[in-house]
């Protein structure tokens, strides 16, 4: 940087022109040097400096001694090479170098603004949840703080019964003064927003449930403590096994394509009866046998079964706090099947991942894969 400043030896326009481009020269040059909060303000310091600042002392040594009749053509030369400084301290830190001084220049490449895409477990569940769409269900929430009441109490867990082991479950401290069905705990599962569905709703009912869930489990590759499930819920009149079968077999071929067979095998939920446990042929080997499928040619995918008659006295319970004459959920009128699954585990199958922490570690070369 050229500190000086010239004795002007005459006052002609052309000596000002000459003498003025010099310093917009060199505040050009000096802008390209501009890259930091600290780089703008030494550049600010040197021009506008009140003791040292070049204007300062340009002001001192051309200004003063003008002769009369060049001071209007040294002052309007003087304010424009001032704006064009405070114009570089105006701009934006970034832009400052190309658009106050210099222009834009067009040929350098833009910004580019990646766009952000799902998280493959949100896609997984967007893709489930639209199978349901389709066939008419809509989608309801619930809090993933819930109440013993909901979680376990009215889906037929009774208190210290064994099938509460099954979900080990993490509670909520300082809960111990309150009555068991209050005691706060995270949902283990998304079957309490059955409850509070048809607590709040009469039949027919057909609704999908997507949301966090929460167990006291150990993470390795397949288990987390946190996960992904999606219940289903159908309540109408004449709901039969056979509608839930024919439910899950065409969701099942919609998710992991049309040559998918389901299997249903006896199992156990305590809001369940009958409860099964469905299977779907391995979409590795086509049901062949692999080490996927432990050579049996089937994988276990989900959980479901018909709405226990237990479930609806204790949603009837509830309702008629409010209504004691309702009847909504009369065992007797009134049928419906529930299922639940896992998302981590169908979108593992769906992608080919091998550890479900692949999900939660934010890894970007992990998640740039699904962009
Ligand atoms: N809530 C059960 C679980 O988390 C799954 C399930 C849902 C089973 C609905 C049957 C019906 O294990």
């Amino acid at each position: 940087m050229d500190d000086s400043i010239p004795q002007l030896l005459t006052y002609d326009d052309a000596a000002l022109d000459t003498e003025f481009t010099r310093l917009t020269n060199q505040v050009q040059v000096d802008v390209t040097f501009l890259n930091s909060y600290e780089d703008r303000e030494r550049f600010r310091l040197d021009w506008l400096g009140r003791k040292q600042g070049r204007l300062k002392l340009i002001s001192e040594a051309w200004l003063k001694s003008a002769p009369p009749e060049a001071k209007k053509a040294l002052g309007i030369r003087f304010n424009q090479l001032k704006q064009k400084i405070e114009a570089v301290l105006e701009a934006p830190t970034t832009a400052s170098q190309e658009s106050a001084v210099q222009g834009i220049d067009i040929t350098l490449p833009g910004a580019l603004r990646t766009p952000g895409i799902p998280h493959p477990l949100l896609k997984t569940m967007h893709e489930i949840v639209s199978v349901f769409h389709h066939l008419g269900y809509s989608t309801n929430l619930g809090p993933q703080v819930e109440s013993d009441f909901y979680n376990f109490e009215a889906l037929n867990f009774p208190p210290n019964h064994p099938a509460r082991d099954t979900q080990d479950t993490l509670v909520i401290a300082n809960q111990q003064t309150r009555p068991s069905r209050d005691r706060l705990l995270m949902r283990t599962h998304t079957s309490p927003v059955q409850i509070r569905t048809m607590i709040a709703q009469v039949p027919p009912i057909r609704i999908v449930i997507p949301g966090k869930v929460h167990r006291n489990d150990a993470a390795d590759a397949t288990h987390s403590p946190i996960f992904h499930q999606i219940e289903g819920l159908c309540v109408d009149t004449n709901i039969t096994f056979s509608d839930l079968k024919g439910t899950l077999d065409h969701a099942m071929k919609a998710l992991f394509g049309s040559d998918v067979k389901t299997r249903f095998f006896p199992s156990f939920f305590p809001f369940t009866e009958p409860s099964a446990d469905v299977q779907i042929s391995c979409i590795f080997c086509g049901g062949k046998g692999c080490r996927k499928c432990k050579h049996s040619g089937w994988i276990e995918l989900l959980g479901c079964g018909m709405v226990d008659p237990a479930v609806f006295a204790a949603v009837t319970a509830e309702r008629r706090k409010i209504n004691p004459a309702d009847d909504a959920y009369n065992p007797e009128k009134i049928t419906g099947f529930a299922f639940g699954m896992g998302v981590e585990r169908i979108a593992m199958m769906l992608h080919g991942v091998s550890d479900i922490g692949h999900f939660y570690s934010g890894d970007m070369r992990f998640l740039d894969q699904f962009a």
